[in-house]
């Protein structure tokens, strides 16, 4: 049932045109079509298949003649002329039963789809695979007021419309959109004099909170015209928000559709985190145009030359648009939250997989973030001209082709002369290599011992060593730089490098910029990890002291039961108060790993504390640095107000994150008197929600909770928050009640993902709580996952991620894990999606 890399073989039939014409119906929507085909001289194969699933085929017929092909549950077959042919079809569907929200379904009243990565299938019959590509012409019949498809609108009329593509495309890249919605517009002229109309829809009630999402893909519009030298090319550019959609966002040429939570956005009602997510994701999808529709891929193994690429220009554009140093630290602490524990578990698997059962299993930190990490090392080795110039040969080179990584690589290779051989072990090694790293110093030398060793994982129990580019500098004893940041490139298992004509002992900061994706191992002592946290000029590692310290601290008071230590609250002490850093970089330091990592990282070291023990440690580490600067708090938040009206830029972000951790820890002292006068007066949903957050975190806000709900119950997006944060910072022993009472909530429309993951994803995040010794976090997980599976399997085995943690965990927890695991796979019915996940979660047993 899997399929392999290895077996890639060339479409046997391509696609001249495709011409589409849907007369919808909530249950019984015909699509006709019409598909030149032409045999590919490329090919052997002369079978003619078309994928098909859950379609009712009513006539088909080639170059006008009626044929009787042959069907099964995936697709069909039929003798067909060995010359370029005419197919035609008419199949019936039924958007509104769809509740797996994969190819054409309805939410709240609208038509929308979702191709990526093989849902083209259930629309119609159609060689689904993204290495045939063809111009797409689109009829759409129907009496709702706005009907919109892929390219430019050609024509309409009342109660129909057509749509062109001239842009050859794969079918996962096909959409439709029908319903009773509003724009929010505008219009951008590129580089090449090209105006194009810019439309956001939403339904009418949502009109108004469009204006961010529209300015965000004009600022990327202009972006990747500068940076990248990429226009636009065609006449319109729309975006629809959709409220029931299994991921963020789809990059459908022409026509993105979105989640809604990643448009929507008004300041009473979004967060400075959704400004910057709806910002990052339309920045993401407008992106997609040239890496990802341009230029496609061959096949899904290649998922990462468009994801990785694109992630990593999202990160550019946000890193230019917003603080750079923040923005690498957020990403690396997201990288590490998920990436790192996806790649230590029964999950991991290369950046390129070499095999699937289901490709939307895949969609994965590994595939998206590590690939993005992959090309950030890729233009250090290179250096940012040669990076340049790669990338504009990739451009000219494969544009309009579906490439490879092989391809990705050579215009590397090419474009620098550099041999990519060992680099591209990369993409085909899993696990995050762990490098060890030991000095000395004699002489003025200074020498650096490098060792680097990649965990086994499944199916690879030995790795090569890979190419890794360290970036590093020097301090002085007393903080000043002596060797500015150098790219040392490390090859082999061990290695040394060494620095010379040093007056005295540096301070190393290693992996500057955490230029690449691996754990670095160093005995260091706390007055160096203080050296750096006060003056490193590399704001990553200046971060990174920080938050090493703490964990060490937090692994002292978890293992050994030792106390706060006081130097570190002193050293933070001292960040937090440093006027002269950004306050979203204070911010940021002052947040403790999370108790997922210090499980992690206490599991690497040979513990398995309990997860209560990790929770009330941090706790007590919270507690302490509240207590030790408690005449900080307050000067903080006195001087952190944003005078003005609300405005989500990065620098008021910056403002309000660092006031409001401040806040949190007040609330710790003085019972969440201030969070109460804080959430009473807040006029935007930041402070709303960060109010409410300290709160909670202290066990208080019942009151707040019940006026939130009274004040947002007609707001989904809001209302999503609300559920999502009472789970998820619930006490550990009421986590799994409070989880079970939300899902009996009236309110708790579960197949909604939103919704789903706002209740049950909560309540994974909420490690202690999820992890409860009685076992209930995992029974009430699994039944869910067993009733969405039923519904929707790719939002139900997605948060099957949630058990990927289990091998950290003390046996008695293991046992009770496998159990579910079990019950699940023995389910009857169950989905490919979910069965592939159990599988992989049991296998390393
Ligand atoms: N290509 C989309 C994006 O990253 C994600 C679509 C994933 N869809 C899925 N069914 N796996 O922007
Ligand atoms: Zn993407």
């Amino acid at each position: 049932q899997p399929v392999f890399l290895r077996d890639y073989t060339p479409p046997a039939y391509l696609v001249d045109s495709v011409d589409l014409t849907f007369r919808l119906h909530p249950t019984k929507t015909r699509v006709i079509s019409r598909i030149a085909f032409r045999p590919n001289p490329a090919a052997q194969d002369r079978r003619f298949f078309l994928h098909g699933e859950e379609l009712t085929l009513l006539r088909a017929a080639i170059d006008g003649t009626k044929v009787t092909p042959q069907t099964d549950t995936e697709g069909l077959t039929c003798t067909v002329p060995d010359a370029p042919f005419t197919w035609e079809a008419e199949v019936e569907i039924a958007p509104e039963e769809n509740t797996a929200l994969e190819g054409l379904y309805m939410s709240n009243g609208m038509y929308c789809s979702q191709c990526e990565a093989e849902g083209f299938r259930k629309i119609t019959y159609y060689p689904d695979r993204p290495d045939v590509m063809a111009p797409f012409t689109v009829r759409i019949e129907s009496d709702l007021p706005v009907l919109l498809s892929n390219g430019n609108p050609v024509a309409q009329g009342t109660g129909w419309a057509e749509w062109h593509d001239p842009w050859p495309k794969p079918a996962y890249l096909f959409a439709l959109v029908a319903g009773d919605l509003v724009a929010t517009s505008g219009a951008f002229t590129t580089c090449e004099g090209r105006k194009v109309d810019l439309n956001i829809w939403v339904r009418p009630a949502d009109h108004g909170k469009a204006d961010y999402a529209l300015d965000s893909l004009i600022r990327s519009m202009k972006w990747d015209e500068q940076v990248y030298g990429r226009a636009y090319d065609l006449d319109v550019f729309n975006i629809v928000a959709v409220d029931d959609f299994n991921m963020g966002a789809m990059e459908n040429k022409g026509l993105n559709i979105f989640n809604s939570r990643y448009v929507l956005a008004s300041p009473q009602t979004a967060t400075d985190r959704d400004y910057d997510n709806i910002e990052r994701i339309i920045a993401h999808e407008y992106f997609h145009n040239w890496t990802g529709n341009r230029i496609t891929c061959r096949d899904w193994f290649q998922l990462c030359l468009k994801e990785g690429l694109t992630v990593f220009r999202d990160s550019q554009f946000s890193a230019d648009e917003r603080s750079a140093a923040v923005k690498r630290i957020e990403d690396v602490i997201a990288l590490r939250a998920r990436q790192f524990r996806e790649d230590a578990g029964p999950l991991a698997h290369p950046v390129r997989p070499e095999s699937f059962t289901e490709i939307n299993n895949f969609y994965t930190a590994t595939v998206y973030e590590k690939g993005a990490e992959v090309i950030g090392m890729l233009r250090r080795l290179v250096g940012p001209a040669g990076y340049d110039k790669a990338l504009a040969l990739y451009f000219e080179r494969h544009d309009g082709q579906a490439a490879t990584i092989e391809d990705w690589l050579k215009v590397f290779e090419d474009a620098t002369g550099r041999d990519l051989t060992q680099f591209k072990r990369w993409y085909s090694q899993a696990g995050t290599p762990r490098l060890s790293v030991t000095d000395d110093f004699a002489d003025g030398t200074y020498t650096l011992h490098l060792r680097q060793e990649t965990p086994p994982t499944p199916g690879q129990p030995d790795k090569a060593p890979q190419v890794i580019p360290l970036a590093v500098g020097l301090l002085a004893p007393n903080g000043d730089e002596v060797v500015p940041t150098t790219v040392l490139e490390m090859t082999e298992a061990e290695q040394s490098f060494a620095f010379t004509g040093l007056d005295a002992r540096p301070v190393p900061s290693i992996l500057r910029g955490f230029s690449a994706p691996v754990v670095l191992e160093r005995e260091t002592s706390a007055q160096e990890r203080a050296v750096l946290l006060a003056h490193d000029t590399d704001p990553f590692n200046k971060w990174e002291a920080g938050r090493l310290l703490a964990r060490d601290v937090l692994t002292a008071m978890i293992r050994d039961g030792a106390a706060p230590d006081g130097a570190f609250l002193d050293a933070l002490a001292a960040v937090a108060r440093d006027a002269t850093l950004d306050p979203a970089f204070r911010a940021l330091a002052l947040r403790l790993p999370g108790e997922d990592q210090m499980a992690e990282h206490l599991h690497a070291l040979g513990h398995t504390p309990g997860p209560l023990t990790i929770h009330t440690a941090r706790e007590a580490l919270k507690d302490a640095l509240a207590g030790h600067l408690q005449t900080l708090w307050p000067a903080l938040y006195d001087g952190l107000a944003c005078p003005g009206p609300y405005s989500p830029g990065a620098a008021d972000a910056g403002r309000r994150a660092l006031r409001l951790a401040a806040l949190s820890h007040m609330a710790r002292l003085d019972g969440g008197a201030q969070a109460r006068a804080h959430f009473a007066a807040a006029d935007n949903m930041t402070d709303e929600i960060g109010a409410l957050t300290a709160l909670l975190e202290i066990g208080a806000g019942t009151e707040e909770l019940d006026r939130f709900a009274t004040r947002w119950a007609e707001d989904r997006l809001v209302m999503d928050k609300w559920f999502a944060l009472q789970v998820s910072l619930a006490a550990p022993e009421n986590a799994v009640d409070t989880a079970r009472c939300l899902t009996e909530h009236a309110a708790f429309n579960w197949k909604n993902p939103n919704r789903f993951r706002a209740v049950i994803g909560g309540l994974t995040m909420n490690a202690a709580g999820f992890h409860d010794a009685s076992g209930a976090g995992y029974r009430l997980v699994a039944d869910w996952l067993l009733r969405m599976d039923a519904a929707n399997p790719q939002t139900a085995a997605r948060m099957s991620t949630a058990f990927e943690t289990w091998p950290r965990y003390d046996s008695e927890r293991q046992a009770l894990i496998r159990a579910e695991l079990d019950r699940i796979a023995t389910q009857a019915g169950l989905s490919r999606d979910m069965g592939e996940m159990v599988a992989r979660l049991r296998a390393a047993g």
